[in-house]
């Protein structure tokens, strides 16, 4: 049991040594230029969040949200959609695999969009491939894209 409560004097210096960190890097922190500031929110900005330089598919919405012209549907594919699609991660039919395509494809162009749009219940397929910042028509452009280059 000693091992599981440490006594009271060796939790009283735990405490302590903890609010003397704490506020030495309080006062480290007032004394940050607001460049270095920016620097640190900028460097622990969640992972989600960051864009890496020259990728086009992340970061500000999408130029159709935006009001811009919508991305073509192979931009979208390379942005969204290929990672499970050139790989075939999680059973999804892979990008040219016209076997995979035949009995999807005699299904229609609208129940292809649907799903692109609304996903496939139960599968990795998710709403818009996971894609939050595309537009409808991008969804619709890169699963046309997916059609033509799967049969
Ligand atoms: C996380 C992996 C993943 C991503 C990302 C993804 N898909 Fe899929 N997709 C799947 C899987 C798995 C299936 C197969 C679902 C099934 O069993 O019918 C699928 C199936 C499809 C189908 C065929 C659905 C049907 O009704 O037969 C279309 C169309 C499609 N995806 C479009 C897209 C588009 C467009 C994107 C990008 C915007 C995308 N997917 C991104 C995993 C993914």
């Amino acid at each position: 049991m000693r091992a599981c409560f440490p006594k009271e004097s060796v939790m009283t210096r735990i405490v302590l040594a903890c609010l003397a960190l704490f506020a030495a890097a309080s006062v480290a922190a007032v004394e940050l230029t607001d460049t270095q500031r920016d620097a640190i929110s900028e460097r622990i900005r969640p992972v989600g969040e960051s864009c890496m330089d020259g990728d086009a598919s992340c970061g500000a919405p999408s130029a159709a949200a935006a009001g811009g012209a919508a991305r073509s549907g192979e931009d979208v594919y390379n942005a969204a959609c290929l990672a499970c699609h050139t790989t075939g991660a999680g059973g999804a039919p892979m990008l040219g695999d016209a076997a995979a395509w035949a009995d999807r494809i005699a299904k229609g162009t609208d129940a292809l969009h649907d799903s692109g749009l609304n996903g496939v219940a139960g599968t990795a397929m998710m709403a818009k491939g996971g894609c939050v910042n595309c537009s409808e028509e991008e969804i619709t452009a890169a699963v046309d894209f997916m059609i033509e280059r799967s049969q």
